[in-house]
């Protein structure tokens, strides 16, 4: 099968798509950036309102098919970049003071059904797992990584307690022959987790996240991303983002909790005190969660978590901090133990 034929069969459903409408208000015009188009679900439905402009950002250049659909339609209210968000900061100039930066981040579900990715434990095709500018496959990770690195990158960008078991198969398969499809590599993770309750997910789960995390370096995108989306953001800009796993949720929650006009409330009797070196105001400490009518429409939603922040007239400052606690993550996805 090819890309191109993949990409037609796939309807992808931008998730939480009202919640994000009401929250950053297009109605009042204004520039939004979309730092993660995809098929261009919310970019569309923001260029609907007259007096909007969108600059949007993908890292995949198979997403040019839906962005040229937009680029022929709004061609002076949108603008498209085959980039990864971690620039975010060259590609959008700070005197342009978005209304809102969002980020929906993983996969489209363009990209994880098209077989040649390799995103899916079924594809026979070439174990890619690339996004786009990217520095190595996924090939290569399996294949060429230090067996304890491999074992450190599945426990800890997976949450995967059998990282050691699972990385000693792997090792052991690829002395004979050489991993080449996803497949192959999702059977030999069930081999290791022999004893996995069938009625569960399929047991390569979490390894497949741990490499797909790896092989995009997505940790260290969204950390870079975050900060760079504050220091373009002025007063009254608002982010928003969307997540699909804890390790993401957890980076995004503390980021916009160390630098929120709330700080950590040391009980729940005490009321919660302004923080005067805040970048942020937050609405709420709490995500926002899909509703069932959309779960049901897309099964993808479910695991959708939004968070958001409204941005204050403070002048930015470099968030050591936020950086310091999550200096692991920058450094296991830079090769670095
Ligand atoms: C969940 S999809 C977005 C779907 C989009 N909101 C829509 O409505 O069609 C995520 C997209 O973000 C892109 N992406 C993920 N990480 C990225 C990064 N670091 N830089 C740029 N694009 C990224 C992926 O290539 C994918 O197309």
């Amino acid at each position: 099968m090819n890309a191109t034929m993949s990409l037609e069969k796939t309807k992808h459903y931008p998730v939480m798509l009202n919640q994000i409408l009401s929250i950053i208000s297009p109605q009042h015009g204004g520039t939004f950036v979309d730092c993660t188009f995809g098929g261009g679900g919310y970019s569309e439905a923001i260029l609907k309102f007259p007096k909007t402009k969108v600059i949007a950002i993908d890292r995949d250049k198979l997403t040019y098919k839906y962005a040229d659909v937009l680029l022929k339609k709004f061609p002076r209210r949108f603008n498209f970049f085959q980039e990864k968000f971690s620039n975010i900061s060259k590609i959008v100039q700070e005197n342009l003071k978005p209304r809102a930066i969002i980020f929906d981040l993983g996969l489209s579900s363009y990209q994880l059904s098209d077989e040649e990715r390799g995103f899916s434990f079924e594809s026979k095709n070439f174990l890619n797992m690339e996004m786009g500018i990217n520095k190595y496959s996924a090939y290569d990770v399996v294949n060429t990584l230090d067996k304890e690195y491999l074992a450190i990158i599945i426990k800890i960008l997976g949450e995967e307690k059998d990282g050691r078991i699972i990385a000693n198969k792997i090792d052991k398969y690829r002395r004979k022959k050489t991993i080449k499809t996803s497949h192959e590599l999702a059977s030999i993770i069930k081999e290791a987790k022999r004893n996995y309750n069938k009625y569960k997910k399929n047991p390569a789960t979490k390894t497949f996240q741990a490499i797909r995390i790896f092989v995009n370096q997505e940790l260290t995108e969204l950390m870079t991303g975050l900060i760079g989306a504050a220091k373009i953001l002025s007063n009254g800009g608002i982010l928003v983002v969307i997540s699909f796993h804890s390790l993401e949720d957890r980076i995004i929650k503390n980021f916009l909790n160390l630098y929120s006009n709330l700080k950590k409330n040391p009980s729940r009797y005490v009321p919660l005190k302004e923080n005067n070196t805040s970048l942020f105001k937050l609405v709420s400490k709490k995500p926002l969660l899909p509703d069932i009518n959309e779960i049901k429409q897309n099964i993808r939603s479910r695991s959708g978590k939004l968070r958001y922040g409204i941005r204050n007239n403070n002048s930015f400052f470099y968030p050591n901090e936020f950086k310091n606690k999550f200096i692991k993550y920058f450094k296991l996805e830079d090769g670095i133990v």
